[in-house]
């Protein structure tokens, strides 16, 4: 069964293709030759996953399933959130900027709990149906956890080096990919994502 994942980072291509398995051929936007910048303009995770999915799904034709994260600080009301990856402003995807900022903003503030948050949207063709409503399907995970007062690590990407998992002493970041892809937010998303389209088969 081909499923296209609204990505071209290699990373999660290549997380969501262990965990599936090679029952599913994941493809990335490269493979189907979409090279054009689709839009992110949502204002909630699921609005945006849904955007991606659907663009795909409506110019190409495939099912398609797209994610979207966000790490949501308690102290901060829930920010970054939707906004993450252009937390720091005048840049995008700059983490050096974004984690320096979100230092800034949690000076003196005692509760540092936070979570990552990741909501997978689905839009299929038969056989990946979609709900019974005929809308589309969403699956999300997260993992909660502090930020520390400074980074460290030099494994992962964007936040890793400032958030440490509940349960563990060490940023994601320290902990490498091994511990992280077992626990993490993306993880346990793809895992339901997995579940489902494993359901379809039997
Ligand atoms: P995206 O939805 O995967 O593009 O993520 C949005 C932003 O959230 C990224 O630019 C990263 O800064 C951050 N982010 C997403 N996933 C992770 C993660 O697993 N660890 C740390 N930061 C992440």
């Amino acid at each position: 069964m081909k499923i296209v994942f609204a990505t071209n980072n290699a990373h999660k291509l290549d997380e969501i293709r262990r965990i599936l398995g090679n029952r599913f051929e994941i493809v990335s936007l490269e493979d189907i030759g979409c090279h054009e910048e689709i839009p992110e303009t949502g204002d909630t995770l699921e609005a945006n996953a849904l955007q991606k999915a659907q663009y795909v799904y409506d110019h190409y034709g495939l099912s398609c399933f797209a994610d979207d994260t966000g790490l949501e600080v308690e102290a901060l009301g829930g920010a970054p959130g939707v906004h993450s990856a252009r937390y720091a402003e005048g840049t995008d995807h700059d983490s050096e900027a974004n984690m320096a900022k979100l230092l800034r903003e949690l000076e003196g503030k005692d509760n540092r709990r936070a979570q990552f948050r990741t909501v997978i949207c689905l839009i299929g063709t038969s056989p990946l149906h979609l709900s019974h409503e005929g809308g589309p399907l969403f699956f999300s995970g997260s993992v909660s956890g502090t930020i520390a007062q400074s980074k460290s690590g030099d494994g992962g990407f964007g936040y890793d080096p400032l958030f440490v998992p509940e349960g563990y002493d060490k940023s994601f970041a320290e902990l490498g990919a091994e511990v992280k892809n077992k626990i993490s937010h993306r993880a346990r998303a793809v895992e339901k994502l997995a579940e489902y389209l494993h359901s379809l088969e039997s």
